[in-house]
């Protein structure tokens, strides 16, 4: 049994370095390598379905083409979006989100960073997804839109949001406060966060996730500021350190 001081291991996309990013074989090797949590990404489909995909086009990480807003659930889930990867993952589809609730452990938590900056089309159906069937204490939401984060929280008080961000901050928890809502988690670029902005963020109670680091030494680095976890896309690798490092 993992004692809260452990560091929590994030799986990114999954474990998007042995498996296409995004797809339910990258969340369940996530799960199978010792997770404590998946990140991955979310878009609304043009018939608005909550659909797992980083880019906003199907482009890069499948065999079809075409932006997500403007496809229809049908024609996503029609794409590979295993092989670009390897051909051991051909008939990998692009998830729905409710599928990756489906496939994984209720004892795992989930990190969904909305990507859809088009507006505030995707709030009530998130909400209404998170709100049943108890997935709303398994889950963070994060984003680099604060703005929509605010929203999403004034709208459902028991949600738990992350703030993501690439930038080199005077005052991490000082930021997080002047939101005037109740922020759970930071999730800034790993490179970005040092020593004196972890223990004032752990000070004021909140849990410091910083992505996406995927080499011992940067390992080493966050373990040494304190975070509370790791978001890598090779979670069984960073498992593997922290039970040599924490036991
Ligand atoms: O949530 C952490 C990380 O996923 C943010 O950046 O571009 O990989 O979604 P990106
Ligand atoms: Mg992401």
């Amino acid at each position: 049994m993992r004692n809260a001081q452990q560091t929590r291991v994030i799986g990114h996309r999954g474990a998007a370095g042995e498996a296409p990013e995004n797809t339910l074989a990258s969340f369940r090797l996530a799960a199978d390598q010792g997770a404590d949590m998946v990140e991955l990404d979310v878009h609304l489909s043009a018939d608005g379905k909550l659909i797992v995909c980083h880019d906003e086009t199907l482009d890069r990480t499948s065999d079809q083409t075409g932006a997500i807003r403007d496809l229809t659930e049908y024609a996503i889930r029609n794409a590979d979006a295993g092989n670009w990867f390897s051909s051991d993952f051909s008939g990998e589809r692009i998830p729905l989100l409710e599928e990756v609730y489906e496939a994984l452990p209720d004892s795992m938590e989930i990190n969904v960073e909305v990507k859809d900056a088009a507006g505030s089309a995707l709030d009530p159906v998130l909400l209404g997804f998170l709100r049943e069937d108890g997935r709303l204490e398994r889950t963070i939401v994060s984003s680099f839109d604060h703005k929509l984060l605010v929203r999403l929280k004034q709208a459902e008080p028991k949600l738990r949001i992350g703030l993501l961000y690439a930038a080199d901050l005077i005052d991490h928890a000082g930021y997080a406060a002047g939101l005037n809502v109740e922020v759970y988690s930071l999730h800034p670029f790993h490179e970005l966060i040092g020593a004196r902005d972890t223990s004032d963020a752990v000070t004021s109670g909140l849990a410091v996730y910083p992505y996406t680091a995927n080499r011992p030494e940067q390992w080493q680095r966050l373990l040494e500021l304190g975070v509370s976890g790791i978001i890598t896309d090779y979670p069984g690798e960073l498992r593997n350190y922290l039970i040599q490092k924490e036991g």
